[in-house]
């Protein structure tokens, strides 16, 4: 390790001495033992603990007292291994637990670009089901082309967010085509059906899309990040618009082919390689294993909407067409006060005190949200590898729990 203050025998941080820098800065056989003892704890924390149905998924701090509790300062000196070791167990701890079979939430990373960016002529989705209208589209693209604007591209999606709906791409493809349109699907959530011989059907005509986005760090769940573009050009388009050119760092008269230089198709230049987790798992579990976790994954979904109708104060917002279950949980207070004047106010300040308490608590992670004139309703996400109907019956009785008294 390098920059290891020395520690007095009471276990204080000593001033650091001068360092002869012309010696080795790092200390291998140290370095090994750290490792080593962090793979430790990370195999202990996060993989044992970590997926542990008996463990808290999330361990709730305020955040100041997490500010404290890990020491975000940075100084000066170096710390020893010991404290080293302990920050790595802090901060597993402190981590949501998204492998945790209780953890019902989509992963993502950063923002949700697609409500950011929206979709090309919103107007053009079927509202109820979420899923664009072809024919409203193509009115759509006419009446913008009258009006003089130049439509090039069209985004449909393949597993939305919030209702996992997929539009229709072939017919989509249609009015592409007519129109000479480029088309995208975002099957950044839905893209992993393609793998199931039951449900890929989903996506059909997606072979027809220009470009296709997958992240199979959402349903296959592996590593954060790992995000797929599948381009139809065969015409090194992502060279033609990112290369720079740049003769400091991309040679081209190497004594190997150059096309495997793939640094310059990139809009960034040092970058992790994203695709040897995705590469790594399916190779592991083989295209048969992928094929099983999205097929259990529409069973579980399946299984939770049947409970769901069995008890009351669960409304579905619809019948699940993913892995997505839209509902609201009716208090008994409000349950067939329907009519009443207050009614949608109250309901929607139900789903936010139902997640605060199991974030505290650290029972169960699940997201809520409004939608256009629906107010919160959460939306529970069922594609965990690690998840049995144990696990979905908790998850209803947990609901009621932490809401019966709203
Ligand atoms: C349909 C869809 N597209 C794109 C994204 C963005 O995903 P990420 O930020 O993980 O790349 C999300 C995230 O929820 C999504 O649901």
């Amino acid at each position: 390790m390098s920059h290891v203050s020395p520690v007095s025998s009471d276990g204080q941080i000593m001033e650091p001495t001068l360092r002869d820098l012309s010696e080795p800065l790092i200390d291998h056989e140290e370095g090994q033992l750290f490792l080593n003892e962090a793979f430790k704890i990370i195999v202990e924390e996060v993989f044992c603990k970590g997926t542990d149905v008996k463990q808290k998924v999330c361990e709730w701090k305020e955040p100041d007292e997490l500010a404290q509790q890990l020491d975000l300062q940075l100084r000066d000196t170096g710390e020893p291994q010991g404290r080293l070791l302990q920050r790595v167990r802090d901060v597993a701890k402190y981590s949501i637990k998204t492998s945790h079979p209780h953890f019902f939430n989509q992963q993502f990373g950063g923002v949700d670009y697609h409500s950011l960016a929206g979709r090309f002529l919103t107007e053009a989705l079927n509202t109820n089901l979420g899923r664009m209208i072809p024919e409203d589209l193509d009115e759509k693209i006419e009446l913008s082309k009258s009006l003089g604007a130049v439509p090039f591209f069209v985004s449909c999606t393949s597993g939305t967010t919030v209702q996992g709906a997929f539009d229709p791409l072939d017919s989509i493809a249609d009015v592409c085509n007519k129109h000479d349109l480029w088309m995208h699907v975002d099957a950044a959530w839905g893209g992993s059906v393609l793998f199931s011989k039951q449900h890929k059907h989903l996506m059909k005509g997606a072979d027809r899309a220009n470009s296709v986005a997958w992240n199979p760090h959402k349903m296959l769940v592996a590593g954060l990040q790992c995000s797929v573009l599948l381009l139809k050009d065969t015409t090194n388009l992502l060279k033609q618009c990112h290369s720079a050119k740049a003769s400091y760092l991309f040679q081209q008269d190497k004594f190997y082919d150059v096309n495997l230089d793939i640094g310059d198709k990139s809009v960034q230049c040092s970058r992790k390689v994203d695709c040897l987790k995705l590469w790594l798992m399916w190779k592991a579990v083989g295209s048969t294993g992928l094929e099983e976790r999205v097929d259990k994954a529409f069973l579980h979904v399946r299984y939770l909407v049947e409970q769901m109708k069995k008890r009351d104060g669960f409304l579905l917002l619809r019948e699940p067409e993913f892995v997505n279950v839209c509902f609201w949980f009716i208090p008994p207070s409000l349950r067939g006060r329907e009519g009443n004047a207050d009614y949608q106010n109250r309901l929607a300040k139900v789903a936010p005190i139902i997640k605060e308490r199991m974030m505290k608590q650290g029972t169960m992670m699940v997201g809520y949200q409004p939608l256009g004139n629906k107010v919160n309703f959460f939306r529970v996400t069922v594609f965990s590898p690690l998840i049995s109907h144990k696990d979905l019956d908790f998850f209803l009785d947990e609901i009621e729990r932490l809401g019966k008294d709203l």
